[in-house]
């Protein structure tokens, strides 16, 4: 695939936060514990705000940042997990509350746990590659994973925070778009079921931390190697690698098996904790309005999740 680049990012968290310190008062936790396991200081839980309230705010910052007419916009996906509707989607939604409904987006949900921002990427690039009419697409990560996370298991809530990041693709002949995915096919390690006889109600989530953890530390290296394989990059190239902010000690680990110099690996999950979907484009959203970007920029994106799924791009800014 060819010639995608990203013309906008915009992002939109809950108004309550929640730190270490509230967490203590919770379950039996401390500061320490969280932060020297996971790199995890505060994390932003939802009350009134939803997937779809947090993705509308996301797109309309990205729009504005992209200065791309909406009116402009073929398609319109949303990565998510924790959509708030079996359907309309949360895509569907967005559109209307952008006030675009009257014009014929192609709009739906992709479901890939923290991957679904990488999975959503590539399927916007595909599309626009097959879809010459198509010029811009509106690509939002975003999740309330709060609404299911137990707040008595401390091996979960500790880890997880709600958000929305967003950008806005379009065609670029000079820039190329390479992209690696994959998925394991578990249904143990990382679960959020919906229960049966109980009305469609979804459980907790629940997750073998150090299952999960083993396969982090090797998918992510292997996942950014095949972007690096098949771009014909070298590490070296990349002026910034995002992973899935999901743990501080797993970033790391990747960095220092693959020799990522100094801020080549970007991180925030100390502010935010791990927003699954929308982790990677909040990061890139911060990085674009610290103008730490510039056009021609190879980054190289990288998540895992629940699946469990992988996948990472390459792309040119
Ligand atoms: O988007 C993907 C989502 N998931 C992930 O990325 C999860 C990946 N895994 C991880 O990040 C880590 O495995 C965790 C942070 C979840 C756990 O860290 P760990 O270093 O693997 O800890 P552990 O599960 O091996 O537990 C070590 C100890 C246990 O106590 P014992 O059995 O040694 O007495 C746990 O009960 O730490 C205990 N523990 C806690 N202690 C204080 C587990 N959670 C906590 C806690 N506070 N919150």
């Amino acid at each position: 695939m060819g010639g995608i680049t990203i013309y906008g990012t915009g992002s939109a968290v809950p108004a309550h936060s929640l730190d270490n310190h509230d967490l203590t008062r919770m379950v039996d936790t401390s500061d320490e514990w969280i932060t020297s396991r996971t790199g995890i200081k505060n994390r932003y839980i939802s009350k009134d705000e939803t997937t779809v309230s947090l993705a509308v705010e996301a797109g309309r910052k990205t729009l504005e940042n992209s200065g791309i007419d909406p009116q402009q916009l073929g398609l319109l996906i949303v990565a998510t997990f924790t959509p708030d509707n079996f359907t309309p989607s949360a895509a569907s939604m967005v559109q209307k509350h952008l006030g675009l409904n009257h014009i014929p987006i192609a709009a739906f949900d992709i479901n890939a746990a923290c991957s679904g921002f990488i999975y959503g990427l590539t399927a916007a690039a595909a599309m626009l590659s097959a879809l010459p009419d198509c010029k811009y697409g509106l690509l939002i990560g975003s999740e309330v994973v709060s609404r299911i996370i137990d707040y008595s298991d401390r091996g979960t809530c500790i880890l997880f925070g709600d958000g929305a990041g967003a950008v806005v693709v379009g065609r670029n002949e000079n820039s190329r778009f390479v992209s690696c995915l994959g998925s394991k096919g578990d249904d143990e390690i990382l679960c959020a079921k919906i229960a049966d006889g109980d009305g469609y109600s979804p459980k907790f989530l629940t997750m073998n931390g150090r299952e999960v953890y083993q396969f982090a530390i090797e998918i992510i290296p292997h996942s950014i190697n095949a972007v690096l394989d098949k771009s014909g990059c070298r590490l070296e190239d990349i002026r910034y690698v995002i992973c899935h902010q999901a743990n501080e000690r797993i970033i790391a680990a990747a960095e220092s098996r693959l020799c990522g110099r100094p801020g080549q690996f970007v991180r925030n999950i100390e502010k935010y904790g791990n927003t699954s979907a929308a982790s990677i484009p909040i990061l890139l959203d911060e990085l674009n309005r610290a103008g730490r970007i510039s056009r021609g920029d190879k980054i190289v994106l990288v998540g895992f999740g629940g699946g469990l799924t992988w996948g990472a791009v390459m792309f040119e800014w």
